[in-house]
């Protein structure tokens, strides 16, 4: 007898910030279950697949999840029992349908995507195959570089930085393994520096620091002394990543840098800005620099800069492959960043990341800032051939299970793990 569904539930669950989010639980007639946890991000783009929430303001302050649970219980159980997990790609075409909406907003992103990475799960179980090995076949060898943010702005911590996110990268590193050492020691160089200083060394949403530093340039400055006390070399073993998120501060139609108090400032002075930092630090990619409908600015930033570094467009395509498509026609990245809660399947997400490889553009593939315990992006970057990770820094426990599972990916490949570096 084939394998097939013989049971699905969802319950409500609480992510890293104290807000409920969905888990569900799948059972096969082989004896096998699994369960999967959705993510929820701060900084959402507008165009992203609909996270339902009750809005019942007497519960969790309107941000339940019972009505996301209700539909994977009451409406898509009943459509997925008696079906072979092992078909994704059916499965997720199913949910598409069954929700019927372009957005997911009927049955939920949450709700459909939390179905769709435990089916995933329980088929791997079932073919008696680690997740990547299932998801990526026996190619999916290449470990993720990762992209660690180590200080925390914008949306994601109350200090005087813009920029959400300021992140390090171990360009320099052999192996995966090492590639997490060098951050680690950097992280707690950087505690140091930022103790030593006089600043806070409490931590943000994503495991960063926030400290209250007076601009968003001292941030990059902390991060060079941090690297250098931890015994390498900016630029050589470890390089800069940011990720702006400028829709966060984009009002009006200017950028507006409130925080820091650098005043407003528009797309061109932004591009210049940027231009002036990757003269000045190690910086090697920046995402979403400029709001998600500033696609001429975009444009000019990736002709300004895309031939040396790379541009990442995270609110900009919102993982999903009608904005790439147009991204790529119109040269306004050269890079995507990829997560699955943005558009709300696994195969959606393979598809997006396929147009990436296409056109020759690198992907990084995110967790967001309210993220679980469930590794399942760690899995997903290696069945995707690598590419690069960002998964918060080295502190906090739903931001390490992603890397200590990479770790064990590593040491199961064995001789056969290949450490993924775009910039070597
Ligand atoms: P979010 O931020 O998860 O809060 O949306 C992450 C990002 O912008 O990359
Ligand atoms: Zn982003």
């Amino acid at each position: 007898m084939s394998i097939q569904i013989v049971s699905l539930r969802a319950m409500e669950i609480l992510d890293s910030r104290g807000n409920p989010t969905l888990r569900a639980y799948i059972a096969l007639n082989n004896g096998v279950t699994a369960s999967a946890s959705v993510p929820s991000g701060a900084s959402t783009g507008e165009n992203e697949a609909v996270e339902l929430r009750d809005g019942n303001k007497t519960r969790y302050r309107g941000q339940g999840v019972l009505k996301a649970v209700e539909n994977v219980n009451q409406v898509i159980a009943p459509q997925l029992i008696g079906q072979n997990p092992t078909h994704q790609a059916e499965i997720d075409r199913l949910l598409i349908n069954l929700d019927g909406t372009p957005n997911k907003g009927k049955l939920g992103a949450n709700a459909i995507l939390g179905v769709s990475m435990a089916v995933a799960r329980a088929a791997a179980l079932s073919c008696g195959l680690p997740l990547y090995a299932y998801l990526g076949g026996p190619g999916a060898v290449r470990l993720p570089m990762p992209q660690m943010n180590v200080i925390n702005g914008g949306k994601h911590a109350d200090n005087s930085i813009d920029l959400q996110e300021f992140m390090i990268m171990p360009i320099g590193a052999p192996t995966f393994r090492e590639a997490l050492r060098f951050c680690s020691e950097t992280f707690h160089a950087l505690k140091a520096i930022l103790k030593k200083k006089g600043y806070a060394t409490s931590v943000g949403d994503e495991g960063g620091f926030a400290p209250d530093l007076k601009s968003n340039h001292e941030a990059c400055e902390v991060i060079l002394d941090a690297i250098a006390a931890a015994g390498y070399q900016p630029g050589r073993h470890l390089a800069i990543a940011l990720d702006p998120a400028a829709s966060s501060f984009f009002t009006e139609g200017l950028y507006n840098l409130s925080k820091s108090g650098q005043g407003k400032k528009t797309s061109r002075q932004m591009i210049d800005l940027y231009k002036d930092w990757v003269d000045k630090y190690p910086i090697l990619s920046i995402e979403d620099g400029l709001a998600e409908n500033d696609w001429q600015g975009f444009k000019d930033l990736t002709s300004a800069l895309g031939n040396k570094i790379q541009i990442v467009g995270d609110d900009l395509y919102v993982t999903n492959t009608r904005f790439i498509a147009r991204g790529i026609a119109e040269k306004a990245t050269n890079a995507v960043l990829i997560k699955l809660n943005q558009i709300g399947t696994v195969t959606e997400t393979m598809e997006a990341i396929h147009l990436c490889r296409q056109a020759g553009w690198s992907f990084v593939i995110s967790h967001r800032s309210g993220e679980t315990e469930d590794p399942f992006i760690a899995d997903f970057a290696v069945a995707m051939g690598g590419g690069q990770l960002k998964s918060g820094s080295v502190c906090r426990s739903e931001r390490i299970a992603k890397y200590n599972r990479l770790l064990e990916i590593e040491t199961e490949l064995g001789p056969a793990a290949v450490f993924s570096n775009p910039f070597s």
